[in-house]
């Protein structure tokens, strides 16, 4: 969703950063403009978190965390950059203007909505036609009722090239729309046509949790490849941000939500009256899709297949899950590949069974760790602690930290008190190891923009990139001058002597109506300046958008300028250039 520049402008106005900031961390010692206090973001004893009162922006020399105050709000309440504005609003009052989108794109989001549901009811006619046949056999032998099948809406795609889109076509719809939709492909042929895209498949309509059809999933009723065919991405269906089943799992009343890999696991988990089940469209689950579950549930338990994959599936999914403040525990399916071939072979009351001893993740951990080692040699338990206090150390809950330290301890025969100090012993050597990461990434960076000549090297690099910059625009089309005048941007401000110089030169030929290409400045200056020359001006640079390119390039110098005399420690600075946190002007970003 996109919000109005309006809406938002007044939107932050009124929210002061200084207020929301403080309902989460105290803030205090005043230096200019900058009140500082802990960060909320990390561990620290000394305050690196600082408020600028006039910028309206928050930045942390420790972490490097910044933005503004929807940035916070996104960070510290783990919210979606819609649902931040959405919580912000509700702060002061306001009503989100629900013509958040263009009312043309609200329309044709609207017409590809109605295409899918139609499609929805004629793969669901064709399923119950004499040509859905062999579909219905096929759920037959899944052992998949026509109940479910309701439930779900599963249906049937012809094997024909034409079937669908000849039946949209006669109900109004166009090759276009059905095109955006992802419902038909372009045919090679020069004659321009379309064919179906899904042909002789089970079809599992993915609906969201407003109950709109938003896009396809189609099985092969046999073997084959691919046994699945996904809608591709359209307007209207993001398969990062979709769970399907969830339109269905969000009412359970168990209060879980049961992550699983298949279609065919969910829709026979629901049969079995586990209603709460959900699968990510068979790819890794995703940020999106973890804070979408957020909104419905505190508690998932994954199903994933009992294979390599699957554990590795689980194992990501559990990392992702682990700061989300969401129980998450991991189910250990034995005897059977998936929780529909579990179900099949032992029935649903075993499936329950298995559902009440499931592990949380630190349990589910430390058995796993088990299973790799053995405790019979001292040579055994030495590995398995190792591991298991490595393990325990990314354990980022304190309690939870004791509580599975004393377990572990028992496990292995030794003291809690030695397990606590080899976990404090790992966290502490983590902790060293991502600040040497980190040091090495800004060295890194530093010695990208570094020319390679000592001579000609810079004393502020973050300053010294915009003034490549700005050269860079200048060759390309020397009316951007104007910006600079605008600007009142004067040569002095170039910290580079060697840039300034090439400024000068281009500046000199641009009032002089002489032709300013990069072979003749590269030609008037000496060998190690003409190489770094020729390096930063190839860089790309697009002119569609250029004067904005320009201000804030002028902007971005004159920053430098202020941060480098302010207190505000250049490595900060250049540790905000790295990540590249874009304030508080990220208004593209939402779902
Ligand atoms: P069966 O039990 O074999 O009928 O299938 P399933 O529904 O249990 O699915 P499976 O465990 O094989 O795969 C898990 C998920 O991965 C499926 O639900 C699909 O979303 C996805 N998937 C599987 N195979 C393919 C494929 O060939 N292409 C794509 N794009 N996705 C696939
Ligand atoms: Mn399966």
């Amino acid at each position: 969703m996109a919000f109005s520049g309006l809406f938002l402008d007044e939107l932050i106005r009124r929210n002061d950063i200084v207020d929301v900031v403080s309902q989460y961390v105290r803030l205090v010692k005043k230096s200019g403009n900058n009140l500082f206090g802990l960060c909320p973001f990390h561990s620290e004893k000394t305050p690196s978190f600082s408020v600028n009162t006039e910028r309206q922006i928050y930045h942390c020399f420790g972490c490097g965390a910044g933005g503004g105050v929807i940035n916070f709000i996104m960070e510290i309440e783990n919210l979606t950059f819609a649902d931040a504005v959405h919580f912000l609003a509700r702060r002061v009052g306001m009503t989100v203007p629900d013509e958040a989108v263009s009312p043309e794109v609200r329309s044709r989001r609207a017409r590809l909505l109605n295409l899918n549901r139609d499609a929805a009811r004629f793969f669901y006619e064709a399923l119950k036609s004499p040509d859905g046949a062999a579909a219905r056999e096929y759920l037959a032998r899944r052992g998949i009722s026509p109940e479910v099948t309701t439930r779900f809406g599963l249906g049937y795609a012809p094997d024909s090239w034409s079937a669908l889109c000849d039946a949209m076509i006669k109900s109004g719809y166009t090759a276009r729309d059905l095109f955006e939709a992802g419902l038909v492909r372009r045919s090679g042929r020069a004659s321009g046509g379309f064919y179906d895209t899904f042909r002789g498949r089970l079809m599992f309509p993915v609906i969201d949790v407003r109950g709109n059809v938003v896009g396809f999933s189609g099985r092969l009723l046999g073997d084959g490849e691919p046994k699945y065919l996904n809608s591709p991405d359209t307007p209207v269906f993001k398969k990062s941000m979709q769970l399907f089943g969830l339109n269905l799992a969000k009412k359970t009343k168990s209060g879980t939500i049961l992550l699983v890999e298949g279609n065919i696991d969910v829709v026979k988990l629901h049969q079995a009256g586990f209603d709460g089940a959900v699968a990510s469209l068979g790819t890794a689950l995703t940020e999106e899709q973890v804070q979408l579950l957020k909104r419905y549930t505190k508690n998932v338990v994954i199903a994933y297949d009992n294979d390599a994959a699957g554990v590795k599936a689980a194992e990501r999914a559990l990392s992702l899950m682990e700061n989300s403040d969401l129980r998450v525990r991991v189910l250990r399916l034995k005897g059977a590949k998936d929780p529909d071939e579990f179900i099949d072979k032992f029935g649903r009351d075993a499936f329950a069974n298995l559902l009440d001893s499931v592990e949380n993740h630190v349990e589910y951990r430390i058995t796993t760790l088990l299973a790799q080692h053995t405790l019979e040699t001292d040579e055994g338990r030495l590995a398995f602690l190792k591991a298991a206090t490595e393990m325990l150390s990314r354990v980022s809950n304190a309690v939870e930290r004791e509580i599975y330290a004393k377990r572990v301890a028992e496990i292995s025969g030794v003291s809690a008190d030695a397990v606590l100090t080899e976990v404090k012993k790992a966290l502490r050597a983590r902790m060293k190891a991502n600040a040497r990461r980190q040091e090495a990434r800004e060295r890194n960076v530093r010695a990208a923009i570094q020319p390679k000549s000592r001579e000609i090297r810079y004393t502020n690099e973050i300053s010294a990139l915009a003034e490549e910059g700005v050269i860079r625009l200048l060759v390309l089309d020397c009316e951007l001058f104007k910006v600079l005048e605008e600007y009142d941007f004067s040569e002095s401000e170039f910290t580079s002597d060697y840039l300034r110089r090439i400024y000068d030169m281009i500046k000199l030929r641009y009032e002089e109506n002489m032709e300013i290409s990069p072979p003749l400045i590269a030609n008037a200056l000496d060998g190690a300046e003409a190489a770094h020359f020729t390096k930063f001006i190839s860089k790309p640079e697009s002119l569609s958008n250029a004067e904005a390119a320009m201000r804030d390039y002028i902007k971005k110098i004159r920053a430098a300028k202020a941060a480098a005399q302010a207190t505000e420690d250049p490595e900060a600075a250049l540790l905000r250039i790295v990540r590249d946190k874009s304030g508080c002007g990220g208004y593209e970003h939402g779902t």
